[in-house]
């Protein structure tokens, strides 16, 4: 059983995928932190993430261990996780893993940007989760908080959109909804909200 979500930053898509794991006793793989991981490897090496060489070599020497790291969640390692993910190469370097992390027994629901269109194309169900840019900002606003109490509104919204609108328009593997994927914007909506209407559509998927 494979549950593919796809959607932008701060859409509501990985809290949701943590509580649909826990609910069907599935493995549950943030492809987001991958991109991350190797974004964090390069900044702390004191690389440039829009160098290519650097980009790649971050993908294929990953170490799984730095996907717990909590740095991952930085604004700034988001920007350059955009960047390398941009890249062929990166992304057929990090492809396999998700791959087999999918594959193991028993089903694993995975989210990211391109899990129902290229990683998990027949994945039992795929959603596309979004909302609109300020709901988003407003919730990565918050969350970014937490850690900073200095963090600027109009940044993290700025940031937001520049990331979105390079994820939606590159090349190779860019931020779309497969055909057929069910779309759910949680702009009004909460959490649980959500979660209820995904169970009744898994419910009516396995039948
Ligand atoms: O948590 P947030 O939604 O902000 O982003 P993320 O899922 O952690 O992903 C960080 C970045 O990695 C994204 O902006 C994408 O550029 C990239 N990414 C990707 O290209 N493909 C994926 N399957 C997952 C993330």
């Amino acid at each position: 059983m494979i549950i593919a979500i796809d959607g932008p930053a701060a859409s509501g898509k990985g809290t949701l995928a943590r509580r649909l794991a826990a609910r069907y006793g599935l493995r549950h793989l943030d492809t987001g932190a991958l991109y991350r991981a190797c974004g964090l490897a390069i900044l702390r090496a004191g690389g440039d993430p829009d160098d290519a060489g650097t980009a790649v070599d971050a993908a294929r020497t990953l170490d799984p261990a730095l996907l717990k790291d909590p740095a991952v969640r930085r604004d700034d390692v988001g920007q350059a996780a955009s960047k390398i993910a941009a890249r062929n190469e990166v992304r057929q370097a990090l492809l396999q893993y998700q791959r087999d992390f999918a594959a193991q027994p028993p089903g694993a629901v995975l989210d990211g940007r391109d899990i129902g269109t290229v990683v998990c194309p027949d994945a039992l169900l795929k959603l596309f989760v979004t909302a609109s840019l300020d709901a988003r900002a407003q919730r990565r606003f918050k969350e970014l908080r937490e850690s900073d109490p200095h963090v600027i509104y109009d940044a993290v919204l700025n940031d937001m959109r520049e990331r979105d609108e390079r994820d939606s328009k590159r090349s190779v593997a860019p931020l779309v909804a497969a055909d057929d994927a069910f779309v759910i914007d949680t702009s009004n909506r909460d959490a649980d909200d959500v979660f209820h209407q995904v169970v009744d559509l898994v419910s009516s998927r396995m039948r």
